[in-house]
């Protein structure tokens, strides 16, 4: 997918916010990119363009040769958001399966595979018939996670899904969704203000400056994969760590 020359200007009664200007990156099926930089800095902004949920100002965006409102149609971007939103009276299962349900009358909708297969992928096979309020917050995660990923959508944006849970929950989740990504091969754009998940999910980091959000360098991770907990503390990590951190804090 290609984001080709984005910019967005928030138009407001009194003022005008310029959100994002002149943003241009060009992403590779399968590849998995995340966005870090200052709050503020329109890494939201920037996903929902992509996703089609808000237009940008100026240039355009293309998934697979489509703008990204033809994507959302053909039902091609799945979304993970901070809060994973469920419906508190549906269980698990149910949860997953509602934007299929509420979708019934279009027809014809591929799925990745059955709700149980879908839980399965996100280590939830136990709990189809629970309820949201039975499961941790990072079980609540997966379960949208499964959710965004019933249309198998080519695409994935993840804002920031793991920034509500505690520290060591989220580290175990990162793990979690390299498994799910490892398996279900989708190409992620994923925003995080967390260094080290940035650095071992990632193909590429791209790492943006202070509003209005521009892109200030783009680092590729050169690091094996499959990814594990030791490589946290190899050399190789620790020096992106320390290049990652001055770009932030310069
Ligand atoms: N609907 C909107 N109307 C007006 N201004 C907006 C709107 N959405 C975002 N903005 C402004 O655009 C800028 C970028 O916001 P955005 O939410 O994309 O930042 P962000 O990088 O995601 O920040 P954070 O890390 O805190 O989530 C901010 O100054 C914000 O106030
Ligand atoms: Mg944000």
């Amino acid at each position: 997918m290609v984001v080709d020359s984005v910019a967005k200007v928030f138009e407001g009664r009194d003022a005008s916010v310029e959100a994002l200007r002149e943003i241009s990156l060009a992403i590779q099926e399968h590849e998995f990119i995340t966005l870090i930089g200052p709050s503020g800095c329109g890494k939201s902004t920037l996903l929902r363009i992509v996703g089609g949920l808000i237009p940008p100002s100026r240039g355009a965006v293309a998934i697979r040769g489509r703008s990204p409102q033809d994507a959302q149609r053909a039902k091609d971007i799945g979304f993970v958001f901070q809060q994973p939103a469920l419906l508190p009276w549906r269980s698990v299962a149910d949860n997953v399966d509602l934007p299929f349900a509420l979708n019934k009358q279009s027809g014809g909708d591929r799925r990745l595979g059955s709700t149980e297969e879908l839980l399965a992928l996100v280590g939830l096979g136990q709990f189809a018939r629970a309820h949201p309020y039975q499961l941790s917050g990072g079980m609540q995660q997966r379960v949208a996670i499964a959710r965004a990923l019933i249309f198998d959508p080519s695409l994935l944006l993840m804002d920031e899904p793991f920034g509500a849970l505690d520290e060591i929950t989220r580290e175990g989740m990162r793990y979690e969704l390299l498994r799910i990504w490892s398996q279900a091969r989708k190409t992620v754009i994923f925003v995080t203000h967390s260094i080290p998940e940035a650095i071992i999910l990632s193909d590429r980091v791209i790492v943006m400056s202070s509003r209005p959000g521009e892109i200030r360098e783009v680092i590729p991770i050169d690091l094996p994969r499959p990814r594990d907990e030791e490589m946290e503390s190899s050399p190789e990590f620790v020096a992106y760590a320390a290049r990652l951190r001055h770009l932030l804090h310069a």
